[in-house]
């Protein structure tokens, strides 16, 4: 992790880096691109995840060169036996209508896909025109449901990964790459 200036406490906290900062930016400029012509000539709205999504969203509504609007979602797990099942509560709804329009729902990562199920259904009840899914990181090994994605930016494998966004226990948002959290940083929290 040379050349990276970071406190110690975030460096120690990474095994290795997984996707390094360019490797994130190039991959963004391509999807960028690719949504740009599929969408020709239509302003679709991109529905964000907070928290998680932000670096991702921001680094991919910059790669776009459609007229575009912005909108933002929050869910909260109820608790981990029930996340587990895929109940998530909405807790920041969105403020557009997106009734037919082009939704690209944009998201940072994927695992067991329970959170998107859910999201993707509520989104479905309010009738877009359509409704595509754009995400960074797939962890496809882990899926429990059949989810259709649209736009996927790195397959990766099955290890928690921090950085760009994603945490653990809310610390490692601000590292510049993904990187994979060392095993004993979870055993340490639990
Ligand atoms: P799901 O299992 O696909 O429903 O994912 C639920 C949520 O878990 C995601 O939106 C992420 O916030 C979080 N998550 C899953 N895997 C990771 C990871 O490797 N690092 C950080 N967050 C993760």
């Amino acid at each position: 992790m040379e050349g990276y200036n970071l406190h110690p406490d975030l460096i120690q906290a990474v095994d290795r880096i997984l996707l390094p900062q360019e490797k994130i930016q190039a991959r963004i400029e391509q999807l960028g691109r690719e949504i740009s012509a599929d969408y020709s000539g239509k302003s679709p709205i991109l529905v964000g995840l907070l928290r998680g999504g932000i670096c991702f969203f921001s680094d991919l509504l910059q790669a776009i060169s459609l007229p575009v609007e912005i909108d933002f979602l929050s869910v909260s797990s109820y608790s981990p036996e029930m996340q587990e099942i895929g109940y998530v509560r909405l807790m920041k709804d969105l403020e557009l209508s997106i009734s037919d329009r082009h939704v690209i729902f944009v998201k940072d990562i994927i695992d067991t896909g329970l959170t998107l199920n859910y999201l993707l259904r509520t989104l479905k009840t309010r009738k877009p025109a359509s409704l595509e899914v754009c995400v960074l990181l797939n962890k496809e090994k882990r899926r429990l449901i059949d989810l259709p994605l649209r736009y996927v930016g790195f397959e990766i494998p099955d290890y928690y990964v921090v950085g760009y966004g994603l945490d653990y226990q809310e610390k490692y948002r601000n590292l510049p790459f993904i990187g994979m959290l060392k095993a004993e940083m979870m055993r340490n929290n639990h």
